[in-house]
């Protein structure tokens, strides 16, 4: 048989994540110690209270049916938590729908928003589903630029207006993945009266909402007057709950699209397993005092690393937010280069900003997923890998 992918899926580019994971195993192969900063997914447990239901809840054998939506306790817990740690009321029925972990929601959006032809304005860089989706449903990508002497917000008012006409949906992150910038309520309100102008659908992507550093405000899309009206806000118990691996997530705000996203995913999937649900609900309507313990300990994490890469000379900005930080590469480099050659010479994986949009070529992002110590190892092997290559310069 002579097989070949669709037109759709041949313009999806190679995953970059794999050819950093195969040059990973190749550099163990050859045993070597790689230290793997590469993908952003949590070393930190679930709180054990979580764990424990989860435990209990999949020891019932009748809970292992299809669930095939949100259980309504799920609902009023995301609502909870929402009123608690972001002062948004949601309505728990109309204006929440439970997912299988945010990817899920963003996967899909598009082809349950966009028609062939509809613009969608996407960050460059920015988390590559974004585009991945928009191309699975025929959409056009209006590239916005995140700069850094912008503070990573997109100059909408740059965007012209017979683009505009054509667009149905933007996306914005903040803090997102991988710049980490935050956004404040000025810009917000900015993007709301600006959606309402244009007939646009605001998709704000808050995967990081609890990993915010140094007292700044954790500031959700739906607390802006208006936002309900013309967004919606994607989030996740990946990272804040350390569920990753679970699948659950979800989406909230303006009623329309969850309505519209609900009735296409009840074609694709039928459920998240009863014990996940029940495990998110524990996790979603707790003291929070985990969360506190757990921001602080990556807030170390990043002063670690951003103090062990300074003293080889190569200073990058202070993450606000995430589990990431996003640095700019020494001047001769290429992103691509400089991620493999690290991984080569040093044992240190990291993600070529290029993966992320052209935008992104000059940087690398780094996950902060090992613990303190190896951090420091991690820069220590980055500022021999960084002297070695200007003696040989
Ligand atoms: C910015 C951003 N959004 C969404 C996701 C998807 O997370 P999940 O599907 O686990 O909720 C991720 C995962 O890394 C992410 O970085």
């Amino acid at each position: 048989m002579n097989l070949v992918a669709s037109e759709k899926v041949k313009k999806m580019s190679a995953s970059i994540f794999q050819e950093v994971a195969n040059l990973k195993l190749k550099a163990i192969k050859a045993g070597m110690d790689v230290i793997d900063l590469s993908v952003g997914s949590p070393d930190f447990p679930p709180p054990p209270f979580v764990v424990d239901t989860l435990i209990d809840c999949a020891s019932d054998s009748s809970n292992y049916g299809y669930t095939l939506t949100g259980i309504p306790e799920f609902n009023h817990a995301v609502s909870y938590f929402y009123k608690q740690r972001y002062e948004v009321d949601l309505n728990p029925e109309s204006e929440v729908l439970q997912l299988m972990g945010s990817q899920d929601g963003l996967a899909h959006l598009a082809t349950a928003i966009i028609n062939p032809g509809d613009y969608v304005l996407v960050p460059d860089p920015g988390y590559p589903i974004y585009e991945a989706s928009v191309n699975i449903a025929g959409g056009v990508i209006y590239p916005m630029p995140l700069l850094a002497e912008n503070k990573f917000l997109p100059m909408l008012e740059e965007i012209p207006l017979d683009v505009l006409d054509k667009t149905k949906m933007m996306i914005i992150s903040y803090p997102g993945n991988p710049v980490t910038a935050l956004a404040d309520q000025s810009f917000f309100e900015k993007v709301v009266t600006f959606a309402k102008q244009h007939n646009i659908l605001v998709v704000h992507d808050f995967a990081y909402s609890e990993l915010i550093f140094d007292g700044n405000p954790q500031l959700s899309f739906m607390s802006v007057p208006g936002a309900k009206e013309i967004g919606i806000e994607f989030n996740s118990l990946s990272k804040t709950f350390n569920m990753a691996g679970c699948r659950i997530g979800y989406v909230v705000g303006n009623e329309q699209a969850i309505d519209i996203l609900a009735s296409f995913k009840s074609h694709i999937d039928y459920g998240v397993f009863y014990p996940i649900q029940k495990a998110a609900v524990r996790a979603l309507t707790s003291d929070f005092t985990f969360l506190k313990t757990q921001v602080n300990e990556y807030e170390l994490r990043r002063d670690v690393l951003i103090s062990g890469l300074e003293k080889s000379g190569w200073y990058v900005a202070k993450s606000p937010a995430t589990m990431f930080v996003w640095a700019k590469i020494p001047a001769g480099w290429k992103s691509r280069e400089f991620a493999f050659e690290l991984i080569d010479q040093a044992g240190v994986a990291v993600i070529p900003g290029d993966a992320f949009g052209d935008l992104g070529e000059g940087y690398v992002r780094i996950a902060m997923v090992q613990p303190p110590e190896r951090l420091s190892q991690a820069a220590e092997r980055i500022h021999e890998f960084l002297m070695e290559y200007s003696r040989n310069k």
